[in-house]
């Protein structure tokens, strides 16, 4: 009798403590790898398969298998219509008209490759993102979390990374990851992502959820508490992170860029581009300030930077035997983004200048191609995941609307998240 009482009450303070002890670990981690052939980003969706990282892609979509059941998701349901909330502009097989399966009465969604812009038709089916829980500094243990993905054909993965098998849509879409995490784990609609430059093996990290996040050269160091924030801004028919420029700088000295060019389209944070590109009447200005200010760092006694034959997509390269290197990267001149609200973020050699062949490093801004200023539809500044490499970003989606960001002190970098669960 006592013995069972006893067990009783073992119990039910093992219940007791239940919610106490899970409540910080239920945000969910994912390693985040970056492929050296296509410069894309991605993570392990579920025993195996690997999707990409689109920081402005809508929805979850994956090859299904051949098989697969597809899930009754009526073409009248709320979930077949949020899937079909947002089309890639390339979509003309998406007219209203197509959404159903005629024959069967189920809900059709259209996936696209952020790459190529190409679109196909699928079903939507339940699946799962198998994926461990983390405290922040661990993982702690391994979820299931439920999740609503579209089928695709195996040709909509074109262009993506060899081994890929679909995209991991994290924009503030209903049926992005992010928000699908926050309904399943009980969680915010927010996560953090530490993109890796990639030169290593180990991967950055990934945490839907949020925060808080460490990493191994200083456990206790929590980098969320220490971000800026900058407003994240709605646009009309589009779920993708834009923010708002206000002001560019090089070396504290502001570039003359015409002011509509930066307050039309806004810009907009694309881990689908590998470098940043920027409209014709941002980027004109922006490198000639560059290339001003690196000869001015030469005639004062600096090295003095030999520029070389462009390579391609870039503009502005130079010979890296007459660039200094240093802690930070080659010393160039910083840029500085002023943004709404008025915090800078400021980028330097690690951010700035990519390294192209033996001798030769280009400044990473490539000019958009046929995007003319004054198209205010479009942004005129796309932040690429080169630029985002090694910085904390918190994308809030839920209550405040905003992005966090912080770029990682250099003796540590995304790649050092500590990816071995702790033993109980
Ligand atoms: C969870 O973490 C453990 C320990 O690092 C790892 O072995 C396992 O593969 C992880 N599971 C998933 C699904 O990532
Ligand atoms: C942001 O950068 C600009 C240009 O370098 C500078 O003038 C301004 O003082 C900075 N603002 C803050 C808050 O640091
Ligand atoms: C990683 O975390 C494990 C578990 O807490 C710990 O034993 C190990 O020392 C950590 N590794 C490093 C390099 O900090």
């Amino acid at each position: 009798m006592a013995r069972l009482h006893l067990l009783a009450m073992a119990v039910s303070l093992a219940v007791l403590a239940w919610p106490a002890s899970c409540k910080s670990a239920r945000s969910v981690l994912a390693p985040v790898t970056k492929d050296p052939a296509t410069r894309l980003y991605t993570i392990p969706f579920h025993y195996g398969a690997n999707i990409v990282v689109d920081t402005a892609g809508p929805l979850v979509w994956s090859t299904c298998a051949p098989d697969h059941l597809p899930a009754a998701f009526p073409c009248k349901s709320d979930t077949c219509r949020l899937a079909n909330k947002y089309h890639a502009p390339s979509c003309t097989e998406s007219a209203a008209d197509k959404l159903c399966d005629h024959s069967h009465k189920v809900c059709k969604a259209f996936p696209y490759n952020p790459v190529t812009g190409a679109c196909a038709a699928g079903d939507l089916i339940h699946t799962r993102f198998v994926a461990n829980t983390t405290d922040g500094k661990n993982p702690v243990s391994q979820v299931n979390v439920r999740a609503v993905a579209a089928c695709a054909p195996s040709k909509l993965l074109e262009s993506l990374p060899q081994g890929a098998s679909g995209v991991a849509g994290l924009a503030g879409s209903d049926l992005a990851l992010p928000a699908q995490v926050a309904s399943a784990q009980k969680v915010s609609n927010k996560f953090l992502l530490c993109l890796p430059r990639g030169l290593s093996a180990d991967p950055g990290v990934a945490v839907f959820g949020g925060g808080p996040l460490h990493f191994m050269a200083q456990p206790e160091r929590d980098y969320t508490k220490e971000l800026a924030y900058t407003p994240l801004v709605a646009k009309k028919g589009n779920p993708a992170h834009y923010i708002t420029i206000k002001s560019i700088a090089v070396e504290s000295a502001r570039v003359p860029v015409p002011a509509q060019a930066l307050a039309t389209g806004g810009a907009v944070l694309c881990t689908r581009s590998p470098f940043t590109l920027l409209r014709s009447d941002v980027f004109l200005p922006l490198v000639d300030a560059f290339t001003k200010a690196l000869a001015k760092q030469g005639a004062q006694g600096g090295p003095v930077a030999k520029a070389v034959k462009p390579y391609a997509p870039f503009q502005l390269c130079y010979d890296r035997r007459t660039l200094a290197n240093t802690r930070i990267g080659y010393l160039v001149p910083a840029v500085t983004l002023t943004l709404g609200g008025g915090k800078n973020w400021t980028m330097d050699g690690l951010s700035l200048m990519v390294d192209m062949g033996p001798t030769t490093a280009c400044l990473a801004f490539v000019q958009m191609q046929g995007v003319k200023g004054g198209d205010g539809s479009a942004p005129s500044v796309l932040i690429g995941g080169f630029q985002m490499e090694n910085t904390v970003l918190e994308f809030d989606m839920k209550k405040k609307k905003r992005l966090g960001f912080a770029r990682l002190p250099s003796f540590t970098q995304c790649s050092h998240f500590n990816f071995t669960t702790r033993s109980a």
